[in-house]
């Protein structure tokens, strides 16, 4: 595996490429991001994939600082899965200059869920995708469902700005127990991580709850699962039903057509905070 710092470096690599694969990632490598790399393997030669963990997309109270670095067992990772090209530039190389141009995702989408609890957050993550994306030119990207918000957004901007690049949806891979894998999990005590999986588990009743009775009252669903939540300890910022089209509340047409449903979750555990989701 090659390891290039600079866009320039990146660029000489890749020359004449023009079906590659690519993985972005902020590093601290764990198996959700080896499914990635092998996904990526089946939509592309070469594999590439990116570290760089972006300040932009972070808030000035967010972990950048703790943020988990393992760059050389990232990189052991990364070689064994046969990655041809791993790009870990620095701030630096990022960003040489402030950042002044940056997509704007539409407020429907990016200032909701994610977007309202951590504002900019899709900013940071569009416009260094974008730039990602534009260093290189992959035919291909893959992003896990995990951060399902981040792959419509990403997946729209690449249809509005024409990029050639198609967004691959990896599933969401998780523990035995049905914690989602992140790197955040990492932050967890021993007892909050025998906690975590809770989540998921109230994800799992909302799902068939609405399957059940036909979710009639979908926001009574919401804030009992929030109120079970909240009466373990958690302090969950949304638990949200959505149409998995667009991300809005579903209204009772959209209910009596059937489209497809996403229950969407995001909640503090001691200084922790979980995303996940579940399709229903
Ligand atoms: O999902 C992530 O790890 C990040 O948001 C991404 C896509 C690598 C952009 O920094």
């Amino acid at each position: 595996m090659k390891i290039v710092t600079t866009v320039e470096e990146l660029r000489g690599q890749l020359r004449g490429q023009l079906r590659t694969a690519f993985v972005p990632t902020m590093g601290n490598l764990h198996a959700g991001h080896l499914s990635l790399m092998r996904l990526a393997a089946k939509h592309g030669d070469p594999v590439v994939a990116s570290i760089f963990v972006n300040r932009l997309q972070f808030g000035p109270k967010d972990d950048f600082e703790r943020y988990p670095r393992t760059f050389q067992s990232d990189c052991d990772k990364l070689e064994a899965e046969g990655v041809y090209v791993l790009f870990a530039p620095d701030e630096r190389e990022m960003y040489p200059e402030p950042q002044e141009y940056r997509v704007d995702p539409p407020k429907a989408l990016g200032d909701v869920l994610e977007g309202e609890f951590r504002p900019g957050f899709f900013i940071g993550v569009t416009t260094v995708v974008l730039k990602l994306f534009s260093c290189v030119q992959p035919r291909a990207a893959i992003f896990g469902k995990k951060d399902y918000q981040q792959l419509m957004i990403i997946r729209r901007m690449c249809r509005q700005f024409s990029l050639p690049t198609e967004i691959i949806a990896a599933e969401t891979v998780r523990a035995a127990d049905g914690l989602a894998l992140s790197s955040r999990n990492g932050y967890l005590s021993e007892a909050e991580r025998a906690e975590a999986p809770t989540l998921y588990a109230e994800l799992q009743s909302v799902a068939s709850a609405v399957c059940q009775d036909g979710g009639r009252d979908l926001a009574g669903l919401e804030r009992a699962a929030s109120d079970r939540l909240r009466g373990r300890g958690w302090r969950p910022d949304y638990v949200a039903i959505r149409k998995r089209s667009d991300l809005t509340v579903p209204g009772a047409d959209d209910r009596a057509r059937g489209d497809p449903l996403v229950v969407l979750t995001a909640a503090w555990l001691g200084a922790t905070r979980l995303i996940d989701n579940l399709e229903i």
